[in-house]
């Protein structure tokens, strides 16, 4: 089924932001990059002026007592996640975060035909939104159910990807559970409530989680069971802090690509102590697996996970 309400004009600038994000290196696969120029996003966002649709940035779309409870991500975090997660067509996907739906497009894009799509939000007026986007879009074979992602979507498991589009601060047993032997869990981590969020892309590797890549971001907390207080913003522990970070909006205004480099480097010694990530090493275990730190590990425990962080010789 195609789009009725995609116009010339919504091409060109969909075809705008592709060309964008293909020459800043974000969608290096052909299929992710196909799933950019398919999608129309503004079907996802009716209300909203037709360019800003297509511009590279986020999208509020609910508050709830003066927070933001839900926005349709930045195409460059999507590609950023989308390229984190590998999917292939053919499999299937739970995406936990359905918000516009505007991702689980992308992902039906990209798994076609014979793949899957589930994903899930907590609110059902944000899910039942979500769906009509989708069958305006033409992506009506996607599967939205209201619930809370904390407990997956057994009835549709197992899943070769699962993907959350909002921030954790714990991996679920579900999603463990629900993850193929070999399957791929992406999502934005702040394990340690410091504040520093990591879209984080892990391989399943027997009875643990190895890490594969990080990228720094910024997601909306999980609400329902898994919620867990933000950390104040003047909770930084780096003393000078507000003065670094006055300093460091100076810097990216004049020179961006420093000024993301400083951030990441911020954002680094924040959430694993050092100003680069070479040669680190996660894994996550479940809680009951008992596993024994070894020297030079650090280990931190939540409430479903033993997170193990060392670092390769060199690193
Ligand atoms: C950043 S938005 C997701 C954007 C979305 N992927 C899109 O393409 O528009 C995060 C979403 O997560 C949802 N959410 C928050 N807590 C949740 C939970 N426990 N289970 C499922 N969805 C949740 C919010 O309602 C919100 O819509």
């Amino acid at each position: 089924m195609r789009a009725v309400n995609d116009t010339a004009e919504a091409i060109r600038l969909r075809n705008v932001l592709a060309d964008k994000l293909k020459r800043a290196g974000r969608i290096p696969s052909t299929s992710v990059e196909a799933a950019f120029r398919a999608v129309p996003r503004h079907l996802f966002v009716p209300g909203v002026p037709l360019r800003e649709a297509y511009v590279d940035q986020a999208i509020p779309i609910k508050k709830i007592k003066g927070q933001h409870v839900s926005s349709l991500s930045q195409p460059s975090m999507i590609a950023i996640m989308l390229e984190q997660l590998d999917l292939q067509a053919g499999q299937a996907v739970l995406e936990i975060g359905a918000g516009t739906g505007y991702n689980a497009a992308l992902m039906a894009h990209v798994v076609g035909e014979s793949g899957r799509v589930v994903t899930i939000d907590i609110d059902d007026d944000l899910a039942a939104r979500a769906r009509a986007h989708l069958v305006s879009a033409g992506y009506d074979r996607v599967e939205v159910i209201c619930g809370d992602g904390a407990d997956g979507w057994p009835a549709g498991a197992p899943y070769d990807r699962i993907i959350l589009t909002v921030g954790a601060t714990d991996i679920a047993p579900a999603w463990r559970a629900q993850l193929q032997p070999d399957g791929r869990l992406v999502l934005p981590l702040d394990f340690r409530n410091t504040g520093a969020q990591f879209s984080v892309a892990f391989d399943a590797a027997g009875d643990y989680l190895m890490a594969r890549s990080f990228e720094p971001c910024g997601f909306i907390r999980l609400r329902g069971a898994l919620a867990q207080e933000q950390p104040a913003q003047n909770s930084d522990p780096e003393p000078g802090a507000a003065v670094g970070m006055a300093m460091l909006a100076t810097v990216s205004q004049v020179l961006p690509k420093v000024g993301e480099q400083l951030w990441r480097r911020r954002m680094n010694r924040q959430a694993f102590g050092r100003p680069t990530l070479d040669g680190l090493q996660l894994r996550a275990y479940p809680c009951e697996a008992n596993y024994m730190r070894k020297e030079g590990e650090t280990v931190h425990d939540t409430r479903w996970t033993r997170f193990v962080i060392g670092w390769a010789p060199g690193g």
